[in-house]
């Protein structure tokens, strides 16, 4: 006779079983794994900025982040329309607006 488990209830074991492992083990274990903190990059996805190529940029940034030190460091969040069209393609980078950006100076910040 087999015993099926439904999605819900394994969800439900799963998520149990990682809250008990949590209680159990310090959070310096789950670091290698987890970061604790990530900076948030958010480019701009919008009309202008699709137009002035944040697509590519967007990848650059992608690359930039995932090599090396940068790795796990970072996430990128692509938005809609920030309202900057003019400076397009425009990315936000620790509460800063960096228009007309391109990698070089994406990078630059990044590195700072
Ligand atoms: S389309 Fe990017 S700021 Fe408007």
């Amino acid at each position: 006779m087999k015993t099926q488990v439904k999605a819900g209830e394994l969800k439900e074991l799963l998520c149990t079983w990682f809250l008990a492992l949590n209680l159990v083990l310090p959070t310096s274990y789950f670091q290698p794994y987890m970061g604790n903190h990530r900076k948030f990059i958010f480019v701009c996805n919008g009309s202008d900025c699709k137009g002035e190529g944040c697509k590519e940029l967007g990848k650059e940034i992608k690359e930039l982040t995932q090599s090396g030190h940068n790795k796990g460091k970072f996430k990128i969040i692509k938005t809609k329309c920030m309202d900057f069209c003019k400076s397009a393609p425009v990315v936000i980078y620790h509460n800063e607006v960096i228009k007309k950006a391109d990698i070089a100076h994406v990078k630059k910040k990044i590195e700072h």
